[in-house]
């Protein structure tokens, strides 16, 4: 085992369990999934926090026109999408729910330090009010002044709540983004912050006493906590805070991962992350995360892939059909971080086709193959390096070795595409070169055998290193790599992915394609039934 570099602490967004989750919520999953993978391959302690956000009026909505209690609503979907996040492969250390008693009961102690340090006072809270709907909305909230649920008119309406003083964190918000720029990226997302800042902060409404699906006020038990101050502290109590001293086994756990390295989250809950949760944390008197990060999002057909809107693509059946690394490679492959992107099946079937089928795939294929064919399976190291071929071979070891450095600078900016272009680029050098060396011809001469061995061990070493690059992305491609290589039970360290040269030889064994080559067209009419909103009709 590689000596620990420290802590890594990264979570996702817990999501809200109305519906089964989408492909666009995988995206940020299988984003924090691929850091903890890499990070935990460098040797760090790491703890991959997800969860569900489980209470609130909507939830409460839901459960009501389904004729069942909101806590069995939300038990049916958060099995699904726990379900999900095995068939994914998702390697989170903790799954919180809102609604376990480890995180209400710490979530109410949180309350009271706010409220103990004199951080929130009782108030009117000013909306409209739907009475069929039972609902309060603010401005903002309702569509042509009418209840955005049932389109019916609403009346303003009072009701007496708590308040967070958030306007007093102003200044220390802003001192936090002009002395800490990288608390906050990209940095667009950071000028909007600072933006709404000196718009002029308000004091937040953090009780409703309109519906009861929530966390009780702990110093009024007629309220519950508004859920976004509930789910932000997700990212403490499943820490075990504020119970420091332990009374369940997570006590430690606050001290050694907290403060957080990163929050991923989508763009829309940038404010939420990068405002309300550190004027909270300001207020207890903890330190503040190190990073929030707020990534795009995915797209259909020109619009936002959303449960209400309903055009979503199910990832369950992208999975069944093409399996989850090679759902994993284009989400991470296609889209640029912070950005939005266009997902269509065209774009998918034509990654899965050229980058994974033809390139890696291919390269595989043809090394196992002509070690198979030529050599009955067994390379050994050569020595006649700077003999036939020096300079060929001298610019293949070079992109070979410096690969890795660039994936990891690239990683640590979760640039993810500009990461797996890096093992692309190698990929299609390492092709290049089959095709440079030509080794069937040199196969024929009984004279260039060493040659020949030479060729295939510098192939071997190029997949030996492309599967170590590959592991946090894509493990199952990485260990069938390693089993043609011959090194299936051998653990794997990203220190060997920089130095060309490091086996003693190879005894290969040739298996499958890592990847079927796709009819397209037929992949597309399957996956027009599968997702037709993603056909590329836009
Ligand atoms: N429950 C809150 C988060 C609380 S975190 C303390 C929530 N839940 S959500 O289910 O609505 O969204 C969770 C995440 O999924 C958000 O970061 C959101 O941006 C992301 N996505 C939802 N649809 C998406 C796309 N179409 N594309 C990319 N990400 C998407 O907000």
């Amino acid at each position: 085992m590689t000596q620990s570099k420290g802590k890594y602490y990264i979570t996702t967004p817990i999501y809200y369990p109305s519906s089964n989750l989408h492909v666009g919520h995988t995206y940020c999953t299988v984003m924090a999934d691929a850091a903890a993978r890499f990070k935990r391959l460098l040797g760090y302690d790491v703890r991959f926090l997800t969860g569900t956000d489980e209470h609130g009026q909507k939830i409460q909505k839901i459960a009501l026109e389904e004729g069942i209690t909101p806590k069995e609503h939300v038990d049916k979907i958060v099995g699904g999408i726990i379900d999900l996040w095995t068939t994914m492969e998702i390697s989170y250390d903790d799954f919180i729910r809102t609604t376990e008693d480890r995180h209400m009961r710490r979530v109410q102690e949180i309350f009271r330090r706010i409220y103990e340090k004199g951080d929130i006072y009782k108030g009117e809270y000013e909306g409209w009010y739907c009475t069929p709907c039972e609902s309060f909305w603010t401005d903002t909230q309702l569509s042509d002044g009418k209840c955005p649920d049932c389109g019916r008119p609403v009346e303003k309406a009072q009701e007496s709540a708590y308040f967070f003083r958030l306007s007093a964190y102003a200044d220390r918000l802003l001192s936090l983004f002009d002395e800490t720029p990288e608390f906050l990226e990209p940095e667009t997302r950071r000028n909007e912050m600072i933006g709404f800042i000196k718009q002029g902060l308000e004091d937040l409404c953090i009780s409703r006493s309109s519906f009861d699906w929530g966390i009780k006020v702990p110093i009024d038990e007629g309220q519950v906590i508004y859920v976004w101050l509930d789910a932000l502290s997700n990212y403490v109590t499943a820490l075990g805070y504020p119970e420091v001293d332990g009374t369940d086994g997570e006590a430690d756990l606050y001290r050694k991962y907290w403060p957080a390295d990163v929050h991923l989250v989508g763009k829309e809950i940038v404010r939420f992350h990068s405002i309300i949760w550190p004027a909270m944390l300001m207020s207890m008197g903890e330190p503040l995360p190190k990073k929030v990060l707020g990534h795009g999002w995915l797209l259909l057909d020109g619009g936002k892939m959303s449960k209400s809107k309903g055009n979503v693509v199910d990832p369950v059946k992208l999975i069944e059909r093409y399996g989850v690394d090679a759902l994993k490679y284009f989400l991470l492959r296609e889209y640029t971080f912070g950005q939005d992107g266009l997902f269509t099946n065209e774009a998918l079937l034509g990654r899965l086709n050229a980058d994974l089928a033809n390139d890696l795939g291919n390269l595989l294929s043809r090394t196992a193959g002509m070690s198979e064919k030529f050599q009955a399976g067994k390379i050994a190291k050569p020595d006649m390096d700077g003999e036939i071929g020096a300079s060929v071979d001298a610019e293949l070891k070079r992109i070979a070795a410096g690969t890795a450095a660039k994936v990891e600078a690239f990683i640590e900016e979760f640039a993810f595409n500009r990461a797996l272009e890096e093992i692309w680029a190698l990929i299609g050098r390492s092709n290049k070169y089959i095709d440079e060396t030509a080794p069937w011809t040199v196969a024929k001469d009984d004279s260039k055998k060493a040659r020949l061995n030479e060729i295939l061990y510098n192939l071997a070493e190029v997949l030996r290193i492309v599967s170590i690059l590959i592991q946090p992305f894509m493990h199952h491609s990485s260990e069938e790599i390693r089993k043609q290589l011959g090194l299936e039970s051998r653990e794997i360290f990203w220190e060997d992915a920089s130095v060309f040269g490091k086996e003693d030889g190879y005894e290969t064994v040739k298996g499958a394609a890592l990847f079927p080559r796709l009819n397209i067209a037929e992949e597309l009419e399957a996956l027009g039934n599968i997702n037709p909103e993603a056909d590329d009709a836009v």
